[in-house]
């Protein structure tokens, strides 16, 4: 229906981020019946068919498009500004005006603000001085990662958008969130009682999180290179993943129930401290190597614009502990990295061994259960079991049961997010205090890594990482299992 008639108006219009997903995912809204139209905000003096011209170039480089692309890009309208600057806004303002009456929008709002954190604040200020946000339809803020540098800067942030904005007009975008299998979690865990009876310490051995990439730091030399993963992937896609594999059943399947639940998980986990930071979070750089494709690619600190000296890690490995009833005792190993052997998302339930009986001296060489959600590049579901080998006397081989989702046409992750968006729904969102307690848990380590100095250990690219990471695990009589599903 009209309900969610809507102006989005994009900050960063001009943006990789924009032009990669969110105009292909818009388009696919566009499709679907949602009634909106937009205008696009950044610095370059540009007229409105010149944006035209982009957007048409990113539908034809990201997705698949039809001939009803000359009506969509109708909608499209530009608005060059200095965001910093009050007076600009005036204009935006009667723009965004025109462009409610003309498309019948009935002044329903969404600032989207594509941009560095150190715009967020002026930007939304400016937007109420102007009276941008005095309409009479409702009006949500988005806002992309990174949501400051650690708690402190973070705080200050959300103060400043609260001033304009009410937390549940705030929808803050982890875009693991809307991976389909990442959603997938919470009803492979409750709806599946087979599942959710063992889901705990009596019977999982430990837990391991790996989001690998093969790409380098790429265009991003400036913003990559005073975040680093611990900030880029730890704090936001991985801590999220940990907090959907290790919550309680929330007590009803809403928004703010499901909110409560992550935020209790985030409490529990275990703050790092000086004394058992070392080999126990280890940090990685990437130097030159060759990938698995055969190209030889650059160290880290060869990449364009990266200092020579830089001391940013490309990899996190880290053993966390979730302190509560579920979890006493069961490690989360967790790991990301870049230039990677893999391009690569997957979380592996390890539940414990058979008992070791003389009864079953046969069984030498039974392989653990495993339960693997991968979240890409092939969404689906493996559970490893052991078995009797066909035509032997007793001994086993490892079999798997497997779910693999083989319809391609599914929305991606953007393209669910901002139909949630649109449609009021912010489950699939981070709220501020789960925000709030991720940066806690990584301010303890950045603490941590800086006191106790802990070396930043080279991996070669194309490698899984640095040696420290397997050992990580060596230590603990275990091992990272290989990731199943990779992308070619
Ligand atoms: C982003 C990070 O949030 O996630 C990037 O800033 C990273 O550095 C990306 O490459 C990975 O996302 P995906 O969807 O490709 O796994």
């Amino acid at each position: 229906g009209n309900k969610q008639a809507t102006t989005l108006i994009l900050f960063g219009a001009t943006g990789d981020l924009a032009k990669r997903k969110l105009y292909p995912a818009l388009y696919r809204l566009y499709k679907k019946q949602n009634h909106f139209a937009v205008i696009g905000v950044a610095r370059r003096d540009i007229s409105h068919d010149d944006f035209r011209a982009i957007i048409q170039e990113s539908l034809e480089n990201y997705t698949h498009r039809d001939d009803d692309i000359q009506d969509f890009v109708q909608k499209f309208f530009y608005y060059a500004l200095d965001v910093k600057e009050t007076e600009g806004y005036t204009g935006l303002k009667s723009l965004c005006d025109h462009v409610d009456s003309e498309f019948g929008l009935k002044e329903n709002r969404m600032f989207y603000l594509s941009l560095a954190p150190e715009f967020f604040a002026p930007v939304t200020l400016n937007l109420q001085a102007s009276g941008l946000t005095d309409n009479s339809g409702w009006k949500k803020l988005v806002i992309e990662k990174p949501f400051g540098r650690d708690l402190k800067s973070a705080n200050e942030l959300n103060e400043a958008i609260h001033n304009v904005f009410k937390e549940d007009e705030i929808y803050r975008i982890d875009h693991y969130l809307g991976k389909e299998m990442v959603q997938n979690i919470q009803v492979i865990r409750f709806a599946n009682p087979i599942f959710e009876s063992i889901w705990n310490n009596r019977y999982i051995s430990n837990v391991q999180i790996t989001s690998s990439e093969t790409l380098g730091v790429g265009e991003r030399a400036s913003y990559y290179d005073h975040t680093g993963a611990l900030m880029d992937m730890v704090q936001n896609h991985m801590l999220q993943m940990v907090a959907l594999t290790a919550m309680e059943p929330p007590s009803r399947f809403e928004t703010e129930d499901i909110r409560d639940e992550k935020v209790k998980v985030l409490r529990s986990v275990r703050q790092i401290t000086t004394d058992d930071i070392a080999g126990h979070i280890i940090k990685g750089q990437y130097t030159r190597g060759t990938m698995p494709n055969g190209n030889v690619v650059k160290g880290y600190r060869e990449e364009d614009n990266i200092k020579e000296k830089s001391m940013t890690e490309t990899f996190v490995a880290a053993k966390l502990f979730i302190d509560n009833f579920r979890w006493a005792g069961v490690p989360f190993y967790i790991r990301t990295g870049k230039r990677m052997t893999v391009k690569s998302t997957e979380i592996v339930i390890q539940f414990k061994d058979a008992p070791q009986n003389p009864y079953f001296n046969n069984f030498n060489d039974i392989q653990p259960n495993l339960l693997v959600i991968h979240v890409q590049p092939d969404e689906g579901l493996s559970l490893k079991l052991n078995a009797k080998k066909f035509s032997s006397s007793g001994d086993t081989m490892p079999i798997t049961m497997e779910f693999s989702n083989s319809d391609l046409t599914g929305a991606d992750a953007y393209e669910r997010l901002i139909q949630d968006c649109l449609n009021g729904d912010s489950t699939n969102f981070t709220r501020w205090d789960e925000v709030a307690l991720s940066w806690e848990f990584v301010d303890s380590i950045t603490k941590a890594w800086n006191e106790k100095n802990i070396p930043l250990d080279r991996y070669e690219s194309g490698s899984m990482g640095p040696a420290s990471a397997y050992e990580l695990l060596d230590k603990d009589g275990l091992h990272w299992w290989p990731l199943t599903k990779v992308e070619k």
